[in-house]
């Protein structure tokens, strides 16, 4: 038989037990975070239906999407973000409940993207969803989100890569090239294919004035705001929908900027991203030392009122958790713990085996946790294993002590022991 089962599939990847802690100290982390910002968590399928996910998840996720018909005939698809379940939801079971409604969801994710590092078939996200309002500051409130998050746990250096798709939407639509076409030129920039897009766009009928234009705009880049809504401002100063997304941009990045939050941004006039969704502001999150985006999101308007009809504004992030344990890994940052105990009880005859699982389920009890000696291993044995294991403190079960209701504890760290009462025991590990 074939052993390449030996193996994940390619693109999958084990956590083993250090690493899943990681990934589970983020995962709560963005959950503390939505409880403070007002988020509920939601949980939808892995699996929905093909035609949900693919509507305007673009050209180039819609080709990565593990997509099977299941012993029902139905097409379906795995989940390769969460957006588009957040919208089926808020279209068919929330649209009366009172906006904004702000949604949480975490879990994995699957798309068919060719594994290098920081890219898997199989990754996570926390994601996050404010629906129901089409104000600068709920854009701000994400964006500081975004930060906030980052600097939660610690992340150094971070840049918001930011720009405003109503940018080039305004200027290509004042040329009469419909959405479709938009969508294939937007594409070609997201893979940062900037003549490829230029010589769409001609194909498409673009005048040399808007030529031009777009050339001009897709050299515009930078840090300083100011300096950056000047030029651009300069540049689509004859696209009315492209100066109102600029000064929209402006307002947005204005209100984190006041708002004490240590946000680094960089303005790129050519940026777009490769979901098609997005209406509005578009941004992505980038440390040092990642080639790859950490985290994106962006506002997108239209995507609730495809599926229910009725005008239903949102914007979202979504934080890529393996992409973060990465960069905490190179940034040297390790989960934070309060002190911990970590108790093994060793009986150390046949005899009194019943009374050390007794004091075991005691001390889970009282909070500690602790593990039970479950192979009948020798004293000596056991206290090799129960360091390298992290195991602070020993109960060792003897019957002369336990007949005087008592145990011998031992500190794993300065190696000292001493009889302890059973009944003193909880309180003796913990101080
Ligand atoms: P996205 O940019 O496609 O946006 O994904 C967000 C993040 O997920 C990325 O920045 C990256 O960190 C992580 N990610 C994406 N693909 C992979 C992969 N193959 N391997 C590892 N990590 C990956 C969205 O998914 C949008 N739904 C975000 C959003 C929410 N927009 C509005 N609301």
């Amino acid at each position: 038989m074939n052993s390449s089962f030996r193996q994940p599939v390619r693109g999958m990847r084990d956590f083993l037990p250090n690493e899943a802690e990681k990934l589970r100290f983020i995962e709560n982390t963005a959950r503390r975070l939505a409880e403070l910002y007002g988020y509920d968590e939601v949980i939808t399928p892995i699996i929905e239906h093909y035609d949900l996910l693919a509507a305007k998840i673009g050209e180039e996720n819609r080709k990565r999407m593990y997509v099977f018909e299941d012993l029902g005939g139905r097409k379906v698809a795995l989940r390769p973000e969460f957006t588009a379940s957040i919208a089926r939801l808020v279209s068919t079971k929330l649209l009366s409940v009172p906006k904004p409604i702000k949604l949480f969801s975490v879990g994995s994710l699957y798309r068919y993207d060719e594994p290098q590092m920081g890219r898997y078939r199989e990754f996570w996200q926390a994601n996050y969803e404010l629906v129901g309002s089409n104000r600068p500051e709920a854009d701000a409130e994400v964006l500081g989100l975004t930060c906030d998050f980052l600097e939660t746990l610690g992340i150094k250096g971070y840049t918001i890569k930011v720009n405003h798709v109503g940018i080039l939407r305004g200027i290509l639509g004042c040329e009469g090239i419909l959405e479709e076409g938009q969508n294939a030129i937007m594409q070609l920039l997201d893979d940062k294919e900037w003549d490829k897009a230029l010589r769409l766009a001609r194909e498409y009928g673009a005048s040399s004035k808007c030529l031009e234009t777009l050339e001009r705009i897709f050299g515009i880049r930078g840090e300083r705001r100011e300096v950056i809504m000047k030029i651009m401002i300069e540049t689509v100063e004859d696209y009315p929908k492209a100066l109102d997304s600029i000064s929209n941009l402006d307002e947005i990045i204005s209100f984190v900027e006041d708002s004490g939050l240590d946000a680094k941004f960089y303005f790129e006039a050519g940026f777009a991203r490769g979901l098609e969704y997005y209406t509005g502001i578009i941004f992505e999150a980038y440390v040092p030392e990642l080639g790859i985006a950490i985290g994106g999101g962006g506002r997108y308007d239209k995507l609730i009122e495809l599926f229910s009809g009725v005008e239903v504004p949102a914007v979202g992030v979504a934080l890529g958790m393996d992409r973060i344990m990465l960069a905490m890994e190179k940034q040297g940052i390790s989960p934070s713990r309060a002190p911990d105990y970590k108790v093994l009880v060793v009986p150390v005859e046949e005899s009194i085996i019943s009374k050390a699982l007794k004091i075991s389920f005691a001390l889970r009890r009282s909070g500690i946790k602790t593990e039970m000696e479950v192979m009948r291993r020798g004293l000596s044995r056991s206290l090799s294993d129960a360091s390298k294991k992290g195991i602070t403190h020993v109960v060792i079960v003897g019957r002369k002590e336990i007949g005087e209701g008592k145990v011998v504890l031992r500190n794993m760290r300065d190696k000292v022991q001493e009889e302890v009462s059973i009944e003193e025991l909880s309180s003796k590990i913990k101080h």
